[in-house]
């Protein structure tokens, strides 16, 4: 084939197997999120590592995946699971060495992997050395000044500054201690305390970060997830919150201010060849202060949580996918899909319980669940969102249909949401637990045999190892792994247009990507008639060939004119601009190929 001459594949922007050439593969792309506590553990310590991770690269390529995600890998107390970073530029030594980083990053990418990490810009870890040295130094030295060290208030100063509630419940403040053994300032951490907040108002501090960054763009890494990404700027005044009113008056979130500091971060991603991505985790209920984030010089994508926090349902599922393909048109950036992380419910429990919503304060132990009803929901979620336009994040595990384990003992539980909400929230460490791989007891492959884990495996879960799932072309993992060689093979998949199909009932959701694929979602209980089609391409559930069961999703191949006029909803998401100029692109490589 002459070299000038693109195949389909190419033309259409599409590819069969990974490219780490292309500039817009975050567009489309599937990015696996790896918490590598508990992905695989090679040095048998119970503690998942790099080792693990580079022994199971073949995994994450078989399972067909265009990127990593790596939860904190950097040396740390583990005070929050790793959001507690002491040192930005190394490895924590249970994990590995920065060597080990350095060559993962490099063997992924021969595969076609691209490596995404986590940076923590909101607060750094209390043993840090510039928290060490700012409570050294004392109240007024320069090294306080880059945090937030104020006097209490009161005669005494042993009243807290303000009274802002901290993500983990209870006060946002600390005081310290004076040399002397006095008490002495307090300071702001808006997670745990051993998670002072840094001071953005402060250059070093932005100076530094933008040195982190370089550190690891240097070595490769393709992107950065950007953590609690809307936090990082408070009010220098300390308002009580609602003492300001109005969009961006917040004391402690969403500020405008912001928005310059992912400018400059934008600026460095930029100066790399190859696109190195800005991923922001942005909680921001307004759907347009949350897209205000993705201008085109700011950020590149941002978690859609709304979607993921939506109860199980046509109708919720419909409202979230519109306003945010909507919100996210005029500033030219694909949406996310997400149905999980490791803060979260895994889905298979969430979807099987009686309120499918997802909340942080309502977090309760022993919410009944139903597996069955889950499982069907989470397969059928997992087809609707890999087929939606955008980027798709799969949290390790999901790919296995693993529920949240509820039944830790309590005394394993490292998660500081648990104990910060006085044992009342079960925390986080249920969707953390070490994933099983192979053979009929804990630690299922996941470390050596007799090694015990840092979280215990449910002894249920021999039946979710990877090694049984793969012999069952049934399960789940066979499901995402079909459904992404799918998404990499299809042109209509990915980023792009969608187009809702209408009148196939209350409990339907269904839309169309292009003119001969159809994704259709039973959300009702009981089946409904699939829609005339010429192939079912993949289904969540079994099909009579007639039905489409409840709780499941099926990937139609159909023709446009299969359908009836009626059914075709008059809304479609336009084109965004990069989409336009892809298309263009390849209409016109097209055309040069047929001339030929
Ligand atoms: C969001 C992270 O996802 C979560 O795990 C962490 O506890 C907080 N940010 C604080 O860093």
């Amino acid at each position: 084939m002459d070299s000038d001459v693109l195949t389909r594949e190419q033309a259409s922007g599409r590819r069969t197997t990974p490219s780490t050439t292309d500039p817009l593969w975050w567009r489309s792309a599937v990015i696996y999120q790896v918490y590598v506590r508990s992905f695989a553990d090679g040095s048998g310590d119970g503690t998942g590592d790099l080792a693990g991770v580079r022994a199971h690269l073949g995994y994450l390529k078989a399972l067909g995946v265009d990127a990593v995600w790596f939860n904190p890998w950097y040396p740390s107390p583990m005070a929050d699971g790793g959001y507690d970073v002491q040192d930005y530029r190394d490895i924590h030594p249970q994990f590995g060495s920065l060597a080990e980083a350095e060559a993962f990053i490099q063997e992924a990418l021969a595969l076609g992997i691209r490596t995404i990490i986590d940076v923590v810009p909101n607060h750094i870890s209390d043993q840090h050395e510039w928290f060490q040295a700012a409570l050294a130094a004392g109240p007024g030295s320069p090294e306080r000044e880059r945090f937030w060290f104020h006097p209490g208030k009161g005669e005494n100063g042993d009243e807290i500054p303000t009274h802002w509630v901290s993500s983990f419940q209870g006060s946002t403040w600390t005081r310290t201690t004076n040399p002397d053994g006095t008490p002495g300032e307090w300071y702001l951490h808006m997670f745990t305390p051993e998670q002072p907040d840094l001071n953005w108002n402060h250059p070093d501090v932005r100076r530094e970060h933008e040195e982190i960054l370089k550190f690891w763009f240097d070595r490769g890494v393709a992107g950065v997830r950007i953590d609690s990404a809307a936090l990082l700027i408070k009010d220098a005044d300390l308002p009580e919150v609602g003492e300001k009113r109005g969009p961006g008056q917040h004391p402690t979130e969403d500020r405008d201010e912001l928005h310059d500091v992912y400018r400059s971060w934008r600026a460095v991603a930029d100066s790399y060849a190859g696109t190195r991505v800005l991923v922001g985790e942005i909680w921001v209920p307004d759907i347009e202060r949350f897209t205000a984030y993705l201008r085109p010089d700011e950020m590149h994508t941002a978690f859609n949580f709304d979607f993921l926090a939506r109860p199980w349902g046509a109708a919720s599922f419909r409202e979230s996918i519109e306003q945010t393909l909507a919100a996210h048109a005029p500033v030219g950036a694909p949406s996310t899909w997400v149905l999980s992380n490791h803060d979260v419910t895994r889905t298979v429990t969430r979807y099987g319980r009686e309120d499918t919503a997802f909340a942080f304060l309502k977090k309760r132990f022993g919410v009944p669940t139903d597996p069955e009803i889950g499982s069907n929901r989470a397969r059928a979620a997992a087809l609707l969102v890999a087929a939606l336009p955008g980027s798709l994040y799969i949290y390790q595990g999901d790919e296995l249909g693993l529920p949240e384990v509820e039944d830790l003992p309590l005394e394993l539980i490292e998660d500081p949401m648990h104990y910060r909400s006085g044992g009342i929230d079960p925390g986080r460490d249920g969707c953390r637990v070490p994933l099983p791989w192979s053979g009929d007891r804990p630690p299922f492959g996941f470390s050596p045999e007799g090694t015990r884990t840092w979280l215990p495996q449910p002894a249920q879960w021999a039946a979710l190892t990877v090694e049984a799932q793969e012999a069952d072309p049934a399960s789940t993992l066979n499901l995402y792994r079909e459904a992404i060689r799918l998404r990499r093979e299809l042109p209509e998949l990915g980023d792009g247009p969608l187009e809702w199909i209408d009148g196939l009932g209350s409990d339907i959701l269904a839309f169309r990507r292009g003119d001969t694929f159809a994704c259709v979602v039973n959300t009702g209980d009981e089946p409904v008639t699939l829609p005339a089609h010429d192939a079912v391409l993949l289904a969540s559930a079994p099909l009579d060939g007639v039905h489409l069961p409840g709780n499941s999703t099926a990937w139609l191949q159909t023709e446009r004119d299969a359908e009836p006029p009626a059914a075709r909803a008059a809304t479609s998401t336009k084109p965004t601009h990069h989409e336009g100029r892809r298309r263009q692109e390849a209409g016109a490589a097209l055309k040069r190929k047929e001339r030929r």
